[in-house]
């Protein structure tokens, strides 16, 4: 069993002797940045830390200027402690429930079936929850809380199928290995038998070519691919085919949508919601940073991502007077399905100015994003213009 000390010691915190169980830092809470207060994580380096009870390490927005994001620059959400690092060979992932064959398996037996590869932007639902105003509780995500992987593994389709799918099975139930702490609930979600029957639906062993680390999920996680990422459950160690969606914390009250749009700082019944599932349209600027002094004289490239879920992106447009006119960005080269693609737009700044810089995305399904995004109560799937600050000093 793993206690919290252990947990710490796993995650190699550096610097971080005054931690206690119930006098949390204040770092422990977030806002912190690169400039030196917050701990070193190993593996980990130059991440914004949320929370390190349940660590929750947010993406630095430069990095949305790669296509593929480095482990080490992957963001971490954990809702709970990770698993103690148990011994690969006793892991093992049963498959039961509305199935003719139960199924045990083991890791080799995961690495042995026929291995998929699917490059897709993992997004928290959460991610941008600190822009909703009025403010929401919850980790406060800026606008890092995404990152783009290539994640490679057999097919959940393939193991339904020699699990023996009956009729009777609705949707599919993931539950990880995570350390539960006291009476919190598990993290169990379910998805529906379609969206798990998808090709592209993964038990994904692998992350940009290497095994998955221990923040990540290792040794096995679902990958539902333009998803919410909390649909992707890590730690995977049971499925479970069920009748109809499973009841459970995270996935009511959590995780839902109102199904009717909401006055800002309305309550709204967990009746009238519905479970979230792809992610929406959005882009972000990797670069200039937010409050950069541009000193070039020649063009300034604005860079970064946008995705859109289930849907391909086909426009980013670039707007350097804060919204007065907007500019078309070239897309790049590199896309994939469900993976986010790189833009970018060349400036030549007039001379000496303060400068509010927008960039918006449009995808196949006709959805622009946004000049507000739509307040809810969880502060989710916040996903209005993104917006940097610049002073060109011509
Ligand atoms: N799976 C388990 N078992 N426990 C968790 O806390 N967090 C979910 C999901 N899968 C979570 C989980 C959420 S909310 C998100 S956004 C993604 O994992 C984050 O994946 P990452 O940490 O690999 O970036």
């Amino acid at each position: 069993m793993k206690t919290r000390r252990n947990f710490l010691k796993t995650a190699s915190l550096v610097g971080s002797g005054a931690i206690v169980d119930c006098a949390l830092p204040a770092w422990s809470s977030g806002q912190l940045n690169r400039a030196g207060a917050a701990p070193n994580i190993a593996g980990k380096d130059g991440m914004m830390v949320r929370s390190v009870r349940f660590l929750d390490l947010e993406m630095p927005p430069e990095f949305a200027g790669a296509w593929l994001t480095p482990v080490e620059h992957f963001f971490v959400r954990n809702h709970m402690f990770e698993p103690a690092r148990g011994n690969r060979s006793e892991w093992k992932l049963t498959i039961q429930g509305e199935v003719r064959k139960p199924l045990t398996l083991t890791l080799r037996d995961l690495v042995e079936l026929e291995q998929h590869s699917v490059t897709n932007t993992l997004e928290c639902a959460g991610n941008g929850r600190a822009f909703h105003s009025p403010k929401v509780p919850g980790i406060q995500w800026q606008r890092g809380g995404v990152g783009n992987a290539r994640f490679t593994g057999p097919r959940l389709a393939r193991l339904l199928e020699r699990a023996g799918l009956k009729p009777t099975g609705r949707h599919v139930m993931f539950r990880g290995l995570d350390e539960v702490p006291g009476n919190v609930p598990p993290f169990i979600r379910s998805i529906p038998v379609e969206k798990a029957s998808d090709p592209d639906t993964l038990i994904a062993l692998k992350m940009n070519g290497a095994r998955l680390s221990a923040h990540h999920g290792f040794p096995a996680r679902a990958l539902v691919p333009g998803w919410i990422g909390a649909a992707s459950c890590k730690w995977l160690t049971e499925i479970k085919v069920l009748d109809q969606e499973f009841e459970g914390n995270f996935m009511k009250p959590g995780y839902r949508y109102p199904n009717q749009p909401v006055s800002p700082g309305a309550a709204v019944n967990p009746d009238d919601t519905h479970p979230m599932t792809a992610l929406t349209v959005k882009s972000m600027i990797a670069g200039p940073a937010d409050g950069e002094t541009i000193r070039a004289r020649g063009p300034v490239r604005i860079h970064g991502a946008a995705w859109a879920g289930e849907a391909d992106i086909v426009k980013v447009e670039v707007s350097t007077d804060d919204g007065g006119s907007w500019n078309s960005a070239e897309l790049g080269k590199e896309h994939a399905h469900y993976a986010w693609r790189l833009w970018s737009y060349s400036w030549k700044p007039a001379g000496r100015a303060e400068c509010v810089i927008l960039s918006r995305a449009t995808d196949s399904q006709g959805r622009v994003q946004p000049a507000i995004s739509p307040w809810n109560p969880g502060g989710y799937l916040y996903n209005a213009v993104d917006r940097i600050k610049v002073h060109v000093e011509a």
